[in-house]
């Protein structure tokens, strides 16, 4: 058996499934180059079939990554593949990952098929898969539900028309580490044809056990484990990709593999994800949470000055953690903002998308001595922000916020080119500005989160706000960042009007006929 455990990153698709995290093609572009930079194994870039959009952005990510695999989701229908097969005809690896559920109650429920039906639907869309890509991959939907015998008698026959994968998801998140690997262990013993094929697991955190379920499947034989940036993903996520590089690492002692995963590169990208679908990371998250590293106690700290290994298992370097790197200041050039800009994967399409950048750079460096990496990342996420279908921009706010007095603010917002002014009151600055900008949209949502995080450190810190509307069952993410956060707050509200305006209509893969 190999000792080359697989990363396959699914947050550009089952990442995107979280409520309000879905991302424009550009964006998913520069995840998707972030985690070529990580050295990913495969990416999964979408699922060509939702949509137009969602055809155009596994496309982009299929011309714009040359070392990782990138691939397609698709069900196990003729439609669906020959769409995937399209959108990945520039990959330098394509592979399509086709499945279809195999547990009773949705063979039942769900497809309304025997499980006849089913093995004859999953071994003709692998086969129809391999007219398009020698690298196919099959999962039985919700095998942690599923019985073993029937899971054993449809992979068997997918090996045989092809599949190279065979990729065992916990949809729902029911299973327990030790019955999870167990079964993996007795899959690969019992499948004739195992050997034929890497087995790989999916794992949801429904009971927080994704990635004690996916590391307990390493134990007993996976090669491939399915995971994304930050756990992001259906409900409550999948395998956080960083937990499970970092323990294969730590613990290479107990681990028979290991990854290619340049670790160097986590924080950068788990940042990355953060601000671009506006989720942030809990403080206390493992690896990429901002106190991963932080000692409180005293006597935590003593043992850590004397030798860092008493209570460190990591480094906080390995992992990328290096102190806000200083990257540009208030008298960079325009060379040296585009060098930096291409090191972290930013093509510019033209001169003038060039200049703005730029000049919203220097605007920046004005307020704000130091620009790290990390503002850079922001400048882009909003100059893309605001040249998706903007129907409303925020043009000028004066908020006043006095102690013993009711904060006021004075908002102008153009709609649709139509300047509007308006003002309120509210219980502070942020809720004042809101307040102001509603009375103008008229976006009635529901606010369903509201959220500030410091890009960096220091008081001169660019604030990021996520702001998540709800709207008859549609939820948006709108970002906003700014050295100071009631503006920031603002362009986030304007922002996720703009995404409610616009959101188009997309399928889910796992609902639906197959
Ligand atoms: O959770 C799941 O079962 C999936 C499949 C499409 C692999 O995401
Ligand atoms: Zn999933």
């Amino acid at each position: 058996m190999s000792d080359k455990l697989i990363i396959f990153d699914t947050t550009l698709r089952d990442g995107e499934q979280s409520p309000g995290a879905s991302m424009t093609r550009d964006e998913k572009v520069r995840i998707a180059r972030a985690l070529e930079r990580l050295r990913v194994d495969v990416i999964e870039a979408g699922f060509p079939a939702a949509s137009p959009g969602d055809f155009e952005s596994v496309q982009a990510v299929a011309r714009a990554v040359r070392d990782s695999s990138v691939c397609g989701l698709a069900r196990a229908l003729d439609r669906d593949i020959d769409r995937a097969g399209e959108a990945l005809k520039d990959a330098q690896r394509p592979r399509i990952h086709t499945f279809i559920a195999t547990s009773p109650i949705h063979m039942q429920r769900k497809l309304n098929m025997t499980p006849d039906q089913v093995v004859e639907h999953a071994v003709k869309a692998v086969r129809r898969a391999r007219q398009y890509a020698d690298d196919v991959e099959f999962s039985p939907e919700d095998a942690g539900r599923s019985e073993e015998d029937f899971l054993c008698r449809i992979l068997e026959a997918v090996i045989d028309a092809g599949a190279r994968t065979l990729n065992i998801p916990d949809t729902v998140g029911y299973a327990m580490p030790d019955q999870f690997g167990g079964m993996i262990g007795r899959l690969i013993e019992r499948i004739p044809n195992s050997d034929k094929a890497i087995f790989s697991v999916h794992c949801h955190n429904d009971l927080g056990l994704a990635v004690a379920n996916s590391l307990s499947a390493v134990m007993h034989g996976a090669r491939q484990v399915e995971c994304t940036i930050n756990g992001l993903g259906e409900r409550a996520g999948n395998a956080a990709l960083e937990e499970i590089v970092m323990a294969v690492r730590t613990r290479r002692d107990f681990f028979p593999c290991h990854t290619d995963i340049d670790t160097r590169e986590i924080v950068a990208c788990s940042k990355l994800v953060s601000n671009i679908t506006g989720f942030p990371v809990q403080p206390n998250k493992a690896i990429v949470g901002a106190n991963a590293f932080a000692h409180e106690s005293g006597i935590h700290q003593d043992g850590v000055l004397k030798s860092r290994e008493t209570y460190e298992i990591m480094s906080a370097e390995e992992v990328g953690w290096t102190a806000n790197r200083m990257v540009l200041g208030k008298h960079s050039g325009r060379n040296a903002f585009r060098t930096r800009m291409q090191e972290l994967g930013i093509d510019f399409a033209s001169e003038q998308d060039l200049n703005a950048a730029f000049q919203r750079f220097k605007e920046l460096a004005d307020k704000k001595h130091d620009i790290f990496d990390e503002d850079l990342q922001a400048l882009i996420t909003e100059a893309g922000v605001e040249a998706e279908d903007e129907c409303v921009r925020l043009v000028y706010l004066h908020v006043c916020s006095e102690t013993g007095e009711v904060p006021n603010a004075r908002v102008t917002v153009k709609v649709d080119n139509e300047e509007l002014t308006g003002t309120a009151v509210g219980g502070g600055a942020v809720d004042a500005s809101l307040k102001a900008i509603e009375s103008l949209v008229h976006a009635e949502a529901n606010l369903q989160l509201y959220s500030v995080n410091a890009i960096t450190s220091g008081t001169d810190s660019q604030g990021e706000v996520t702001v998540r509307l709800e709207k008859g069952g549609r939820i948006v993410n709108g970002q906003g960042a700014d050295t100071d956060i009631v503006i920031a707050s603002a362009k986030a509200y304007v922002n996720a009007v703009n995404k409610l305006r616009t959101s188009k209509q997309r399928m889910h893969p796992q609902v639906g006929d197959v």
